[in-house]
């Protein structure tokens, strides 16, 4: 099945291809039936990706597909790191962290050409549909190839929770988990020494992953880019009310999207006289065994992914709605944007 729109002689612009290319039957290239399908796993690698290529292999296969792994995200794709995966292939995999398939930032498929390059890679491979695990980055790399005739499914994958589509992505509850656990053992720390711990947690611009794990861990202060905070009011006197009311010890988790721990830490010491060490979690934050729930999600998501294809509905992104787990277009959920609900914010408030 022949399915691209251009050959390397005709390179379009990207962005002045629209959604109605891929939607116009005329030049959807996707009429055939689907055969072969590759899955690949990009941008930061996010604990329950294992499970969702495990879930795309083996329901792919038991749907009656031939499936392809590609290494290295896009940056494989673009070098034609493709090979056919089996059964076997995605055994002890579940409970494992990271990507097996591995994954990369991209730089080589960001241009028009490096995008026709990784379509025209995925045709010499006869591959007729590829599934990419990923953030809003991956997706929207998913999406140019979808504005070029390739059918695509996108299944949201990374701990930030930040992708507007879904209500979830995979590993976010593990990265919680892990920065809970991190930060119950900074308390025993700090209330040992009297001191004040600022806790940087990972989100990018997002701060779900902050707000959550502040609750669970009963922050003094949640810092997070959605909300604007006066240093002196919310900080400050968040601290020294607390010593005044008896507390010896203080919890403050900032979102890496609002700055940085350090300076932070820096600043409350020296208005407070509270002596402050800032912890930075980092990559920490992106290891580990999922937990059930983003072993289940991803499994579910997988699945989705799958039905999306047998049905030929293709560029979708799986997602799960109030609970749900069902799929929407593509060029709709990349436009769509999320933040935190006002209630959650408030919520939070009423627990210090
Ligand atoms: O998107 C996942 C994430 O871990 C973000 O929370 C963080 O900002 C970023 O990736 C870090 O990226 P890298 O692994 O490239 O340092």
């Amino acid at each position: 099945m022949s399915r691209l729109l251009y050959d390397e002689s005709n390179i379009p612009d990207l962005k002045t291809l629209t959604a109605k290319c891929y939607d116009d039957p005329a030049v959807c290239k996707a009429e055939g039936d689907i055969k072969r399908i590759a899955v690949l796993t990009s941008g930061g690698d996010a604990p329950g990706m294992n499970a969702a290529i495990r879930g795309v292999v083996r329901c792919g296969l038991n749907a009656g597909f031939e499936v392809f792994g590609v290494t290295r995200g896009y940056h494989g794709l673009w070098k034609g790191e493709i090979s056919p995966i089996g059964r076997r292939d995605v055994s002890e995999k579940l409970q494992r962290g990271g990507t097996f398939l591995m994954t990369a930032r991209s730089k080589s498929f960001t241009t028009p050409e490096g995008v026709m390059r990784a379509a025209k890679m995925l045709e010499v491979y006869g591959i007729d549909a590829l599934v990419v695990i990923g953030g809003d980055g991956s997706f929207k790399g998913a999406r140019d190839l979808a504005r070029l005739g390739f059918p695509v499914i996108g299944i949201p994958g990374t701990i930030d929770n930040d992708i507007a589509s879904t209500e979830y992505t995979i590993g976010y509850d593990t990265s919680m988990n892990t920065a809970m656990e991190a930060i119950d053992k900074l308390r025993d720390t700090a209330s040992s020494h009297e001191r004040c711990s600022v806790i940087e947690v990972m989100g990018r611009r997002a701060g779900y992953i902050a707000l959550n794990v502040g609750i669970a861990t009963g922050a003094e202060c949640i810092l997070v880019p959605e909300v604007p905070f006066d240093f002196n009011k919310d900080v400050v006197r968040t601290i020294l009310d607390g010593r005044n009311n008896g507390k010896h010890h203080y919890i403050v988790i900032v979102a890496e999207g609002v700055g940085s721990a350090t300076e932070i830490a820096a600043k409350i010491e020296e208005a407070t006289g509270v002596e402050s060490r800032p912890t930075i979690l980092g990559h920490l934050q992106r290891g580990g065994s999922p937990t059930l729930r983003d072993r289940t999600t991803a499994s579910r998501m997988a699945i989705q992914a799958v039905n999306c294809l047998m049905e030929k509905r293709f560029n979708r992104i799986i997602v799960e709605q109030n609970a749900v787990i069902t799929d929407i277009d593509i060029e709709q959920g990349l436009a769509m944007e999320k933040s935190i609900p006002e209630q959650e914010i408030s919520d939070a408030r009423r627990l210090f």
